[in-house]
């Protein structure tokens, strides 16, 4: 594994991965996991988390958004048999695409009738015993076919002398709020269920279903599906929304740590001027420069935040320019050029903590990292009490 180290990196910790999927299994024993891996496996890298999961933590189906990504895992990773699903870009229309499903067995998650039509029909028998993998809408409100089209979808399945649904999925729409008290999880429960029983009398059964993203399993979320798909809590952050917290029995580690390089540092006064448009430095202290900027994805998002690097804290103090940020830290601080900072790290809360500061989710924090971040891979423990230490 590379193990360069530049001014700035993104250290994906493999092992935490698996650590957090052998946590998910304890907490939902005997279901599979379908991971969703989509946006670069949540901006940490698709080709390593995706061969990581398979080959050393058991995971064998994974889910992206488009047919380009599950191409890149099927291209580069011929090897690994493992099912891979598409959510939303399914455009199984586009013929190429189907090419595409067909010869390199990647599924399309059917939530439109158009697809379905497609499906049964425009390819007269090409897909006749391909996997048909169908996702409803019980209040998402975004793709799926609706809670009543249950007896319409039968209908065109049975007419192509079909009887199996293949995977039957729905999405919740508020997991990051009580599963217990807000309402509209527990009708989305309640609607999925009768979308299974009515299959079911209608004679159509299916192989395996899943309803469950991070909010619920973070809940500790309970189901007769055989299926999870958990997103963002197997690499680390919590997707529950910041009052809901405390009802998370989900501890993990953040597989991530953002480190850089202080670049400069230099005392200031309260009122100096500082980056573009001037800003007035707010106290006196000192000054550290640090060389990521919104051309790595720390955007204007960052502009005002507390970053705490561990040993002490500092914040975003002038506009975030391209490659660098200003950040103001307390004059009694011990801070060198050369050392190494993380803006997050793998302790517990860091991301969470970090998406308050700039008032975005933790979903967005890694998957907003630019290309020019290098993601570099490791393995084995850290002493995360150590963790800003440049050994
Ligand atoms: C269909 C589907 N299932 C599961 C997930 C996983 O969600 P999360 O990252 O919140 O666990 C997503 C993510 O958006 C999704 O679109």
């Amino acid at each position: 594994m590379n193990s360069t180290r530049q001014l700035s990196q993104l250290t994906v910790n493999l092992s935490y991965l698996k650590q957090n999927i052998l946590e998910l299994r304890k907490l939902q024993p005997g279901k599979e996991l379908l991971f969703m891996v989509k946006a670069d496996a949540y901006g940490h890298g698709l080709l390593p988390i995706v061969q990581f999961s398979f080959e050393e933590a058991g995971v064998r189906s994974f889910g992206v958004a488009c047919v380009k990504e599950a191409l890149t895992i099927r291209k580069e990773l011929p090897e690994l048999e493992c099912d891979i699903y598409v959510f939303s870009e399914v455009a199984l229309d586009i013929k190429s695409n189907k090419e595409l499903y067909l010869n390199y067995r990647i599924f399309p998650v059917i939530s439109s009738h158009t697809d379905l039509d497609t499906f049964l029909n425009t390819y007269g028998d090409q897909f006749k015993f391909f996997p048909l993998c169908l996702k409803f809408n019980t209040g998402m409100n975004r793709l799926g076919f609706s809670c009543d089209e249950v007896a319409l979808v039968a209908e065109k399945i049975v007419s192509r002398g079909r009887s199996e649904i293949f995977h039957l999925m729905s999405h919740f729409a508020n997991s990051s709020l009580s599963l217990n008290k807000n309402k509209r999880n527990g009708i989305q429960r309640d609607r999925f269920e009768n979308i299974k029983r009515k299959f079911g009398e209608l004679n159509i059964s299916f192989k395996h279903s899943s309803l469950a993203n991070s909010g619920a399993l973070e809940q500790g979320f309970k189901s007769d599906d055989d299926f999870i798909r958990p997103g963002l809590m197997l690499y680390g952050p919590s997707s529950l929304s910041l009052k809901h917290r405390d009802l998370g029995i989900w501890k993990a580690k953040n597989i991530s740590k953002l480190e850089t390089t202080v670049i400069k540092v230099f005392p200031v006064n309260k009122g100096d001027p500082l980056s573009y448009g001037s800003t007035p430095c707010p106290e006196s202290g000192q000054v550290i420069i640090l060389p990521l900027g919104y051309g790595d994805g720390i955007n204007s998002s960052y502009q005002k935040a507390k970053i705490n690097f561990g040993k002490f804290e500092g914040h975003v103090c002038a506009r975030v320019c391209m490659d660098m940020i200003t950040i103001l830290v307390s004059k009694d601080i011990e801070i060198k050029e050369g050392e190494r900072l993380a803006i997050w790290s793998y302790k517990g809360n860091s991301l969470n903590d970090l998406s308050i500061q700039t008032k975005t989710i933790p979903y967005e924090l890694v998957i907003q990292l630019t290309s020019r971040v290098p993601r570099v891979y490791m393995t084995g423990e850290i002493d995360l009490n150590n963790e800003n230490s440049s050994s």
